[in-house]
C-alpha cells in the first residue's frame, strides 16, 4: 500500500518482541533459533524506524519475569543481546540516543559498562530515541521512581504534596520522552506482561498475528497503518 510521506514520523512506539519459541518450535529448532532470528528483526526494525522519522521505539528484549526461563535459554538471550546490541550496533554511524530501560546491575560487569558507554556516546543524537529494555519490568520501574522520590522527601528537598504526574514520568528510564503512542504485540497475544505500565496510559493497543522472527518492514506498516485508523479521545467526546 502507497502511503503518505511522513504518515508515521514523529510517532512513540512501543515493541514487545514475542513469538520467537513458537516460531523455533514450529521448524524444529531450539527455541535460541528464534532468538537469534528475532535479534536480526529487530535490528532491521531499527533502521526502518529511522528511515520513518519515528521519534522513539522502544523494544522489550527481557523481562524481569524472563529469569524464570530455563538457564540454557537466559544465557542465549544475554549471549544475543550482546552480540546484536552492544557489539555490532554502530553507533559512531547511525543518529540514535540509545536508552536501556531496566536493572542493568544484574547484567555482567562488562555489558554494564559498554550499555554505559553507549548511552553517553549517543546522548546528542538527534535521530530516533531507541530504548531497549532489559531485566525491564513495568512495576519495579515504578518502585523505582518512587525511591527517587521518597528520597528527595526524605532529604526535605520536596514535599509530598508536590509530586506531579510529570514528576513521575520524569523518574521513569523514559523520562523527557513522549509517551508511546500505541503498543505493538506480535505473536497474537492480548496482554502487556509488565510493558510500560506507567507510559501505557493512553497507548492504544495493536496486536498482531505474526510471530516476532517473521515481522516485517511491511508489517510494521500495518500496524502504523491501523494505529491512523483509530480514535484518539483521552477522555473527551
Ligand atoms: C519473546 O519470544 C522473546 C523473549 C521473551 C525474550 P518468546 O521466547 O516469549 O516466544 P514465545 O512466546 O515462547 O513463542
Ligand atoms: C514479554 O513476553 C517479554 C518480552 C517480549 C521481552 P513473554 O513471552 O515473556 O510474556 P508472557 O509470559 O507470554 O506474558
Ligand atoms: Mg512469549
Amino acid at each position: 500500500m502507497a502511503h503518505e510521506p511522513g504518515f508515521a514520523k514523529g510517532l512513540s512506539i512501543g515493541i514487545i518482541m514475542d513469538g520467537n519459541g513458537r516460531w523455533a518450535k514450529k521448524r524444529g529448532l531450539p527455541r535460541t533459533a528464534g532468538h537469534k532470528k528475532g535479534a536480526e528483526v529487530f535490528r532491521d526494525i531499527i533502521k526502518y524506524c529511522n528511515e520513518l522519522e519515528i521519534a522513539s521505539v522502544t523494544f522489550y528484549a527481557f523481562s524481569t519475569e524472563n529469569w524464570s526461563r530455563p538457564l540454557e535459554e537466559v544465557n542465549g538471550i544475554m549471549k544475543l543481546f550482546g552480540e546484536y546490541l552492544i557489539m555490532a550496533y554502530d553507533y559512531e554511524k547511525e543518529n540514535n540516543r540509545v536508552v536501556f530501560m531496566g536493572d542493568r546491575t544484574a547484567l555482567s560487569p562488562k555489558y554494564q559498562a559498554q550499555m554505559n558507554d553507549i548511552e553517553e556516546k549517543t546522548k546528542n543524537n538527534t535521530g530516533t530515541v531507541l530504548n531497549v529494555a532489559v531485566n525491564y519490568g513495568g512495576r519495579q520501574e515504578i518502585v523505582r521512581g518512587m525511591q527517587i522520590l521518597a528520597q528527595r522527601v526524605k532529604e526535605g528537598t520536596l514535599e509530598p504534596e508536590q509530586i506531579t504526574t510529570e514528576m513521575v514520568s520524569d523518574v521513569m528510564y523514559t523520562a523527557g520522552q513522549k509517551d508511546p503512542d500505541f503498543i505493538l504485540r506480535p505473536s497474537g497475544e492480548h496482554r502487556l506482561s509488565n510493558f510500560m505500565l506507567w507510559q501505557a496510559s493512553y497507548a492504544e493497543f495493536v496486536d498482531m498475528d505474526v510471530l516476532w522472527p517473521d515481522f516485517t518492514r511491511g508489517d510494521l506498516d500495518r500496524a502504523i497503518e491501523e494505529y491512523n485508523t483509530r480514535s484518539r479521545r483521552f477522555g473527551g467526546i
